[in-house]
């Protein structure tokens, strides 16, 4: 179970899995700080406190970790989900210009590097800590034509296992949730999600459904958990199983 009185931080709270993440660990008992770029009033949230971070940003992922610590005491559960990701189309690799693939890298990966290191001398004080990435099983599908956003997401992979073998030591565990392609409202609202798309995806799968941001809750509750103690550096694959990693 997740304990109680833990601090989580969610960034890209604002919608999609990382809203549902949010919300469900609020409703565990942990005080949610959600952090993202792009708050709607229309949208928001009673169960979490919603902060303006952008997770590019060293200054701006600084300010607001310590704004946690001043309000809550420092961040004990960190779920680095915030990425470019549904806004993305799908393009042939030679198509991608260097500035969109250095962006894409920063804001997906250079963002968990970031978090990571604002949030883990707190963690190291309480020698307590539960870190959780969130990669994508395109990684292990070896999904075409979306070679900036895989390679952002494989070196989650490997900054998971990398990460978790060093802050083992001090009570800390890091592992990633690999979703399978999540009907999020970006998703739905991406030119690309044609129904023909929908259906292969669904046919590729044992549990032929389309795949929700609340399917990913229960693994994150769970790594989040005391139950989930003695896991590090752990890919969990939440797919309805296409892809066996
Ligand atoms: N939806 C899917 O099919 C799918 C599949 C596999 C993995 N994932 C991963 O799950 C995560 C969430 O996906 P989603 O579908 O909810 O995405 P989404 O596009 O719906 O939401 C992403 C959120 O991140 C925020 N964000 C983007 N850049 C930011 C920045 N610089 N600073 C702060 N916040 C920023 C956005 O404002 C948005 O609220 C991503 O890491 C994505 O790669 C999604």
């Amino acid at each position: 179970m997740v304990m109680k009185r833990k601090v989580a931080l969610v960034t890209g709270a604002a919608t999609g899995i990382g809203a549902s993440l949010a919300s469900a660990l609020a409703e565990a008992g942990l005080r949610v700080f959600g952090a993202d770029i792009a708050w709607d009033p229309a949208t928001e949230s009673k169960s979490y406190e919603q902060v303006h971070c952008d997770v590019a940003d060293a200054k701006s992922v600084q300010e607001c970790v310590d704004r946690i610590e001043e309000e809550a005491g420092g961040v004990d559960v960190l779920v680095n989900n915030a990425a470019m990701a549904t806004e993305l189309s799908p393009r042939p690799f030679d198509q991608l210009t260097p500035e969109e693939w250095t962006r894409v890298l920063t804001v997906n990966t250079l963002s968990q590097f970031l978090c990571c290191k604002a949030v883990v001398p707190h963690m190291r004080r309480k020698r307590w800590g539960r870190i959780i990435n969130l990669t994508s099983a395109t990684v292990f599908a070896g999904t075409p034509y979306m070679l900036h956003y895989i390679a952002s997401k494989g070196a989650i992979v490997a900054m998971t296992r990398s990460l978790g073998a060093e802050l083992g030591p001090d009570g800390i565990t890091v592992n990633a949730i690999a979703p399978g392609l999540t009907e999020t409202a970006g998703i739905q609202r991406n030119d690309a999600y044609s129904d023909e798309m929908k259906a292969g995806v669904i046919a590729s799968r044992a549990i032929a459904r389309a795949e929700r941001a609340e399917d990913l809750v229960g693994t994150c509750l769970f790594l989040a958990g005391e139950g989930a103690r003695f896991i590090t550096g752990q890919i969990v694959v939440v797919d309805g199983g296409a892809t066996f990693h």
